[in-house]
């Protein structure tokens, strides 16, 4: 295990408003580190920054070594009362963690109104590009369109909200894009709030690695098929979410990576 980058997943992350959580942040870590071990390279590129929970997981996983792109529309929090906009707290998030965020390669803008090589020209071909910005099906099927037309072969795009009631269109949006690509793309992990899917070729290559990472093994590995691909659905037991959301409020931030080993 990685004890250090848990440390900061689970002491660290949490401090930044925002909605990567511990399982994911793991499963993020464990493709990550997996890629890198089997020389998979590339660039990383997020679509939905907000106050860079995630943006700062990559950041810290990448250890200087990875370049990362990432598109927001940043439009939080228009300055009149002098409160940081959100541009100013993804900044200043990043000073007080360390992780000094690479300006060069943020893109304030609309991800639907964006091309491929706006992105591969700065970072290459990516290997990991998670969505999460706009949750219509528009932006779905736009966001989706251009983390395709990104990706390296060995390339991951990992979906945020996918199944939530809150966001219907994420999952018809989702739903869409593995059909209409059956021939090229499938499942191969799942989780409470994500689905990650990568070219058929590679899924039998990730489906190991979240299978045999050694981050992964506190969770329930259930074997689900969805839309024709076998897929390692990651089930966290309501009673650890509880004994962790416990230790949070409790102070015990500190302490609460344990009930995830
Ligand atoms: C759910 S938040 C992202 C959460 C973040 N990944 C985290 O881990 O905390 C969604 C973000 O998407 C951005 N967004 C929404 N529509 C967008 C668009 N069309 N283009 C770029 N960013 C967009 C919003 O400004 C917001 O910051």
């Amino acid at each position: 295990m990685n004890s250090g980058l848990r440390k900061f997943i689970f002491r660290d992350l949490p401090t930044i408003e925002g909605y990567i959580d511990p399982p994911d942040a793991l499963v993020f870590l464990s493709l990550l580190q997996v890629q890198k071990n089997n020389g998979l390279d590339g660039g990383i590129a997020e679509i939905g920054v907000f106050y860079g929970r995630s943006y700062f997981l990559l950041k810290k996983v990448g250890n200087g070594e990875d370049k990362i792109l990432a598109i927001d529309l940043f439009d939080i929090g228009q300055a009149s009362d002098g409160a940081p906009t959100q541009y100013g707290q993804f900044l200043a998030n990043g000073r007080r963690l360390g992780l000094d965020v690479d300006e060069e390669l943020i893109i304030r803008g609309d991800s639907t109104l964006m091309q491929a090589d706006e992105i591969t020209s700065k970072v290459g071909r990516t290997r990991f590009f998670s969505i999460d910005g706009g949750h219509t099906l528009q932006h779905i099927a736009a966001d989706s369109r251009l983390a395709t037309d990104t990706l390296a072969d060995h390339g991951i795009i990992a979906f945020d909200d996918t199944f939530n009631p809150a966001w219907p269109e994420v999952t018809v949006g989702v739903a869409d894009f593995l059909r209409e690509r059956k021939d090229m793309f499938s499942t191969f992990c799942m989780t409470k709030y994500k689905t990650y899917v990568c070219r058929n070729e590679f899924h039998e290559f990730y489906l190991k690695a979240i299978t045999e990472a050694p981050d992964l093994l506190a969770f329930d590995h259930v074997e689900t098929e969805f839309l024709g691909s076998k897929v390692a659905r990651l089930h966290n037991p309501m009673s650890r979410r509880m004994v962790y959301e416990l230790m949070v409020r409790s102070g015990m931030r500190a302490f609460s990576e344990r009930v995830y080993r």
